[in-house]
């Protein structure tokens, strides 16, 4: 991308505990300015449901390439470049139908079968080694940690190294701010070398020595000849630890600030029926994971969203507040996990880019919940300062803490 448009400077919230949860802005865009032009970034945004779904799924409209974009992807330099062939994300199909297909080849049902122990074994540990009764921190504790062990050890690298993913990751996608935008891009570079320089031989002792797991099975990948080279799979490791890493890491952290603080009587429910931790789940895709945001840029002239939009407008669908659409979802500002439709929410996506770690995302929350629900019988909020304990990362602002008593 040329440019990188700073969409945090949209709706202007007062503190970070507004952007955390913005209910109201959604209910004021949604009722008011459905479809809003914002001048200073010059954007069209979309808030409704069916909007938005158009926005991200009508290719022929709105596209994935262009000159601009909400999201910084990688770094600058050579290490943190996303090579072009898997660089799904930025094409539209046939193109990135094909790309895609390369990749998913690491992401098939059989996987998932043989991840699920895996999982469940990092998870049962992690809340083995919470101590019961006195103050914990679940994003400490489970919520940070886990989504990177899991990749660490589906990438097939040594689990203890999760925490240099961690932070590389961290870092790769920090949000550029104005001002610091040169800083944060010198700090990306080094964070991608690093990942670069760790990563490349653990791939080529993997092509003469394969294993059970995805770097293995990348290496594996042969879609009517075309092949990853040695490099493209470290770079396409790095597209999964961006894409996967932070987005359930935020999730899993505002799951449980909402069983604490949005309906304290939610916990005890499932502890009596763990067969609502599946629609539990789905719910707070819906209701609590903020703020979720694509772009597109306008593919030829258009008024099928009321409005005449030019060639090369750059149009942003907020999903999260697709997500609080009265036309789609009864009560929308309710968390209500029997409404029986919260999976259409638009979290990930929709149409040809619909997120390719969907199904992992939601089996690392189940699993997640489903353990920390076997170990603790009830769970107490702990006092604790909202503004001072959220930070600006990709996903939008994301808890760096959260005490709960857990008692067992
Ligand atoms: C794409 C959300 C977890 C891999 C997407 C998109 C969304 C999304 C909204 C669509 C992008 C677009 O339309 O332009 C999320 C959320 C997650 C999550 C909310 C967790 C709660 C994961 C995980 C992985 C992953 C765990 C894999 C390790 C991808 C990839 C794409 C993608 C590779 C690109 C697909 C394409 O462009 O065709 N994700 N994601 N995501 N996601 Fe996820």
């Amino acid at each position: 991308y040329n440019k990188v448009i700073a969409v945090q400077d949209i709706p202007a919230f007062r503190s970070r505990s507004e952007e955390f949860f913005p209910l109201e802005w959604y209910k004021r865009m949604l009722h008011d300015h459905p479809v809003y032009y914002h001048e200073a970034t010059d954007t069209w945004n979309v808030f409704r449901y069916e909007d938005v779904k158009q926005v991200l799924s009508n290719h022929q409209l709105f596209s994935s390439e262009g000159e601009r974009s909400a999201i910084a992807v990688g770094a600058k330099n050579k290490e943190g470049g996303i090579p072009d062939k898997i660089n799904l994300t930025l094409k539209d199909p046939p193109e990135s139908t094909r790309r895609r297909s390369l990749i998913s080849a690491a992401f098939t049902p059989r996987a998932l079968d043989n991840w699920e122990p895996r999982i469940r074994q990092i998870a049962n540990k992690l809340v083995e080694d919470m101590k019961p009764d006195g103050p914990i921190d679940l994003v400490q504790t489970l919520s940070a940690p886990l989504p990177s062990m899991v990749m660490a050890d589906l990438f097939g690298v040594p689990t203890d190294d999760s925490v240099l993913f961690k932070n590389w990751v961290d870092i790769l996608f920090q949000p550029l701010e104005k001002g610091s935008e040169q800083e944060t891009e010198l700090r990306k570079m080094s964070a991608a070398k690093q990942y670069y320089e760790y990563l490349y031989p653990i791939v080529v002792r993997k092509r003469t020595d394969p294993a059970d797991d995805i770097i293995s099975d990348l290496l594996k990948v042969d879609i009517e000849g075309e092949r990853f080279s040695d490099d493209e799979v470290v770079r396409t490791t790095m597209l999964l630890l961006g894409a996967g890493v932070e987005t359930t890491s935020h999730m899993m952290a505002s799951l449980f600030y909402s069983l604490l603080h949005d309906d304290p009587q939610l916990f005890g429910q499932m502890r009596e029926d763990p067969g609502l931790v599946p629609q539990t789940v789905e719910e707070m895709l819906r209701y609590r994971f903020h703020i979720s945001k694509r772009d597109r840029t306008v593919k030829q002239d258009t008024d099928a969203l009321g409005v005449e939009m030019k060639k090369g407008d750059v149009v942003i669908a907020w999903m999260s507040a697709g997500n609080m659409d009265e036309q789609m979802f009864a009560n929308p500002f309710t968390l209500d996990i029997h409404r029986g439709n919260s999976k259409k929410h638009l979290t990930f996506g929709n149409g040809p880019h619909f997120c390719l770690g969907g199904p992992l995302a939601r089996l690392e929350l189940n699993i997640a919940l489903t353990a920390f629900l076997q170990r603790f019988s009830r769970i107490e909020p702990v006092a604790f300062d909202l503004e001072k304990s959220l930070v600006m990362s990709a996903p939008g602002q994301s808890l760096t803490r959260l005490p709960m008593r857990a008692v067992q």
